[in-house]
């Protein structure tokens, strides 16, 4: 309706002025213009990701717009009240990425802390414009490349989309501090005909890799492929370019596991297939996964593997999951 319309586009002009401002302020900052080069980033990049600097005042905002009490500032996310009703800026002293929207609208921020402190990043809460399970950040940067590749990469923060672009890599998108959600899976696999998750090296990223593995098996097809590239512990797709080079990141992305193989070695995980009862409990796990793939064929296709491990016939296994017989002719 109209009303909703119109503040949705006050919103926007909220967060596209906000967005100019950080990137006037990131010009005469040689603090943030620092930080940015020692994490290797050069101005062209940051120019193409419209990063920005949020100075450190409590109503820097107040420069670019003279009425800081407008509610819309509230709505967009941008300024936080105290308890005493007054207003000040909820990003102070921060690096700048702003989240467009497939039309390339401004629709949030995450800023990044300079120095040691929590929390390292701080991202704009949920608002009319900004939905965090279906956003990825990145997107309308990497739509050219995406196309291009077939391929898209799902990596977990800012800087590893960033940096991978300055390396080459232009297909990389990430999440944004939250799950990966089938919302995600379903978007990214109507660009793509491979997506290819890679997540940090450490405990945080492997669990992560769970999450996308369950978020994606639903939206899975047969002419698809998601595949999981594991990182080595000390890694993420950041420190991995900048120390490997981008063929070598590639390459590992070409080698990534397909799902299918992941989702084998997740199930036999914590189970002693030299034992009955281990056999048992894998396929007791798999219930819980198998069922929800939506590629028919991938589908038939892990059952038999998983049949051969649990040292059952196809047709148990199929009964077993709770899954009703393919009809025979
Ligand atoms: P750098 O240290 O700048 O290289 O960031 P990173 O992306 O490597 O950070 P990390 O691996 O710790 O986290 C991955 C992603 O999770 C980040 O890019 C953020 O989106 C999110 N994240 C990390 N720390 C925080 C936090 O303190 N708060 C929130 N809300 N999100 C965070
Ligand atoms: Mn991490
Ligand atoms: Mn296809
Ligand atoms: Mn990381
Ligand atoms: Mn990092």
């Amino acid at each position: 309706d109209a009303p909703a319309r119109e503040s949705q586009r006050s919103l926007l002009e909220v967060m596209k002025t906000a967005m100019n401002f950080y990137r006037r302020e990131l010009k005469t900052s040689p603090r943030a213009i620092g930080y940015l080069k020692k994490r290797g980033l050069s101005g062209e990049i940051a120019a193409r990701f419209g990063i920005g600097y949020a100075p450190d005042g409590w109503q820097a905002l107040q420069a670019v717009f003279p009425k800081y009490d407008e509610p819309a500032l509230a709505e967009a996310g941008m300024v936080i009240s105290n308890e005493a009703g007054r207003r000040y800026d909820r990003f102070r002293d921060r690096i700048m990425f702003p989240i467009l929207d497939g039309k390339g609208n401004v629709i949030a921020f995450g800023g990044r802390i300079l120095d040691a402190g929590e929390p390292k990043y701080l991202n704009s809460p949920e608002t009319p414009l900004f939905e965090k399970g279906r956003e990825l950040y990145g997107l309308p940067q990497a739509r050219v490349a995406i196309r291009e590749t077939g391929t898209v990469i799902v990596v977990e923060g800012y800087m590893d989309v960033v940096a991978l672009a300055q390396f080459g890599v232009g297909n990389a998108v990430a999440t944004l501090g939250t799950a990966t959600t089938p919302t995600h899976v379903q978007k990214l696999l109507r660009q793509a005909d491979h997506l290819v998750f890679c997540f940090d090296g450490d405990k945080a990223g492997r669990k992560a890799a769970r999450r996308a593995l369950e978020a994606s098996l639903p939206q899975l097809a047969d002419d698809k492929l998601v595949s999981f590239l594991f990182l080595p512990e000390e890694h993420d797709p950041d420190s991995f370019v900048r120390a490997n080079g981008a063929q070598a990141f590639q390459d590992a992305a070409k080698n990534a596991t397909p799902l299918g193989r992941f989702l084998l070695d997740t199930l036999a995980e914590d189970c002693d297939l030299a034992t009955a009862e281990g056999r048992a409990k894998m396929v007791f796990v798999a219930k819980e996964m198998i069922p929800k793939i939506s590629a028919p064929v991938l589908r038939l296709q892990l059952i038999r593997e998983l049949a051969f491990a649990a040292q059952l016939s196809p047709e148990e296994v199929t009964s077993a999951l709770g899954l009703a017989q393919a009809e025979r002719s």
